[in-house]
């Protein structure tokens, strides 16, 4: 991997052109995935194929020369590991059919077992074996807050107002819940490292719904513990570890933590600023809008082009957008970005 520009930057090593890759970069917006996943009924099915995960991985790799690659699965194999009843159904986002709705369903809790997600450690394997030896390939997991999250109110919601309700009843009972997801994605991110994954990102994508003290409380506290277990064991002690918190109400540097390698800035953040406070600390990954990528070819490489001059003479800067590809994006579009950066 000594020839990772990826990896370099994450090391906090200059780059004199930023390495790329991006959320959600395998998904719906390329008709090559398309092609596959109309084949499933339930998106959950294609994910314990392992030969699919890896095709599917390596198809932005090889339609845009990427810097990266990220593991083809999703944060919620660890719930439905827990037997919550997990359901990807067409046109529809996730649904638990047998959700976390009280503290009784966290006493009864199966204890977690990690073969049971054997198939993405398989898919970690095929995907290695597939991809060109330099390539890095990037393993993750969502927060346990996140995943506490999704596994309370049952699927996606606009208010996440039973998550809400359940943490004002019974802050304890949760607390408990998200020490066992802090050791299942402990023990779900070590298996991917030991199966061939280069680097982590842990994804709190609903950091938003919680105050500044709240995020304290629920979210960052359990992910350093995630990653004071990933720095304690010697098979993951070396393995940078990517944080992306969406849109949290504390300041970047006022939640970062020695653990970190790099931050994952959402595109609500200011890059410039953050970098002042980070520089020779920490790398930074991001923050295009998305939505910009909707816009014209002009805008995209203006937008671009803006990013990568305020980052020119940071060590350790990652281009990637503030969340993730969306469906209506245009593979085109992507494109132009990208051409904008290694101008
Ligand atoms: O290239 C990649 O990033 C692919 C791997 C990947 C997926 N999901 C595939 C996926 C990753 C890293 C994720 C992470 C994920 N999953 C997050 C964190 C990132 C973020 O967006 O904040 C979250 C919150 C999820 C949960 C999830 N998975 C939802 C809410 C949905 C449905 C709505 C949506 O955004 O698509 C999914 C489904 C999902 N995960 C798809 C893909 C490609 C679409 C499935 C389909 O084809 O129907």
């Amino acid at each position: 991997m000594k020839n990772s520009n990826f990896l370099r930057a994450l090391n906090l090593q200059p780059n004199s052109i930023p390495p790329v890759w991006f959320m959600r970069q395998a998904g719906r917006y390329l008709p090559e995935y398309q092609e596959i996943r109309k084949n499933y009924r339930n998106f959950l099915d294609m994910c314990k194929k392992p030969k699919t995960c890896a095709e599917i991985a390596l198809q932005p790799i090889d339609r845009f020369g990427l810097d990266a690659s990220i593991l083809f699965s999703d944060i919620l194999t660890i719930p439905d590991a827990f037997n919550l009843g997990l359901a990807f159904h067409e046109g529809e986002g996730p649904k638990f059919s047998s959700p976390i709705s009280s503290p009784q369903d966290i006493n009864n809790l199966i204890s977690f077992d990690v073969n049971a997600l054997g198939y993405v450690f398989k898919a970690v394997e095929e995907t290695k074996n597939a991809l060109p030896q330099d390539m890095p390939l990037i393993g993750f997991c969502g927060s346990p807050w996140t995943l506490a999250a999704y596994s309370i109110e049952g699927g996606g919601s606009k208010d996440f107002n039973k998550t809400k309700i359940f943490m004002m009843n019974h802050p304890a009972e949760l607390q408990e819940f998200l020490e066992i997801l802090s050791n299942a994605c402990y023990e779900y991110l070590r298996q991917q490292v030991l199966s061939g994954v280069n680097a982590l990102q842990i994804f709190d994508s609903w950091a938003d719904l919680l105050s500044g003290n709240d995020l304290e409380r629920f979210s960052l506290q359990y992910t350093r513990t995630l990653t004071q277990l990933l720095k304690a064991d010697p098979v993951t002690a070396n393995i940078p570890i990517i944080l992306f918190e969406k849109s949290p109400k504390k300041k970047i540097i006022d939640l970062v933590f020695k653990d970190l390698a790099c931050v994952s800035l959402h595109w609500q953040e200011d890059i410039e600023a953050v970098s002042k406070d980070l520089k020779n600390k920490f790398a930074i990954q991001g923050n295009l809008d998305p939505k910009i990528l909707l816009e014209s070819d002009e805008l995209i490489w203006d937008e671009t082009e803006k990013i990568c001059t305020i980052m020119k003479e940071f060590p350790g800067f990652i281009f990637n957008l503030g969340h993730g590809i969306t469906p209506d994006i245009k593979p085109e579009k992507i494109k132009v970005m990208i051409d904008a950066i290694r101008q």
